[in-house]
C-alpha cells in the first residue's frame, strides 16, 4: 500500500489563528487539485466527539490525559488520516503529534522521550510539513477571551501559556518539518506566507 506524503499539520498556542488558516490553505489547495483531493480535519475529534467532550470538560491525571490524546489519535488516523493519504489526498490537520509534545510533556512533565516511544508503538504517520503559526502570547490569549467559552485546557491561565509558546519556538528551531509563520500579520498575508512554504516544499509553483 503507497501513502502519500501530502500531510501537513498546522500548530500553534490557542488563538493562534489554526482553524482560519487550515480553511484558506485547504480552499487553495481544492482550488488547485479539485475538492474532493483535500481533507481538512483536526484534533482532538477529527473522527467523533467523545473522547474530545472528556478531554476538554473533565479534569484528570496527566497520564489519563495523554493516554486519551492518543486514542483519539489513534482513531483519526486509522479512520481518516490514512484512509485520504492512501488515495492521494491532502490531509490538512490542526493539531497532531506536536500539539502532545508541546503540551503533555512540556506543559504537563511527561518526559518527550516516553511520549515518542508512545507515537512510534501506535505508528502514527509523521507529517511532511508542519506550519507553525507563531503569534504573541498576549494577541492569542485577547483572541481566546473574546470567544467566551474557554475550556478546560484554555483556563490553566497565562504561565501555562507562556511555557507552551516557548515549547513551540524550541521545537520548530529543532525539527526540520516545522516551518514558523509569522501569523499575528493580516490573515491574508499569513495565507500568503503559507502558500509559499507549500509551493518551496512541494515544489507547486508551475
Ligand atoms: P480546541 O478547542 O480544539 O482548541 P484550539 O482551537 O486551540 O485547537 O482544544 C484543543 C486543546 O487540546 C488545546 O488546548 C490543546 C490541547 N491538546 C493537547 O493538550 N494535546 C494534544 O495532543 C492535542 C491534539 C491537543
Amino acid at each position: 500500500m503507497r501513502i502519500s506524503n501530502r500531510f501537513i499539520t498546522i500548530e500553534g498556542i490557542d488563538g493562534c489563528g489554526k482553524s482560519t488558516q487550515a480553511e484558506m490553505l485547504s480552499d487553495w489547495l481544492s482550488l488547485r487539485f479539485g475538492k474532493n483531493k483535500v481533507v481538512k480535519t483536526y484534533e482532538p475529534g477529527g473522527s467523533g466527539n467523545e473522547i474530545r467532550n472528556i478531554l476538554l470538560n473533565s479534569s484528570m491525571s496527566e497520564r489519563s490525559e495523554l493516554l486519551l490524546f492518543l486514542a483519539d489519535r489513534m482513531e483519526h488516523v486509522q479512520n481518516i488520516i490514512l484512509p485520504a493519504l492512501c488515495e492521494n489526498k491532502w490531509v490538512i490537520c490542526e493539531r497532531y503529534i506536536d500539539s502532545t509534545i508541546v503540551y503533555q510533556s512540556f506543559g504537563r512533565g511527561i518526559p518527550a522521550c516516553e511520549i515518542e516511544r508512545l507515537f512510534a508503538w501506535c505508528e502514527f504517520p509523521v507529517p511532511q510539513l508542519t506550519i507553525y503559526l507563531d503569534v504573541p502570547v498576549d494577541v492569542a490569549v485577547s483572541r481566546v477571551d473574546s470567544r467566551g467559552n474557554k475550556d478546560r485546557i484554555e483556563s490553566v491561565g497565562i504561565e501555562f501559556i507562556r511555557k507552551i509558546y516557548s515549547a513551540y519556538k524550541q521545537l520548530s528551531i529543532d525539527r526540520k518539518r516545522i516551518v514558523r509563520v509569522d501569523a499575528s500579520l493580516d490573515i491574508h498575508k499569513v495565507a500568503d506566507s503559507v502558500r509559499n512554504v507549500l509551493e518551496e516544499r512541494f515544489e507547486l509553483k508551475s
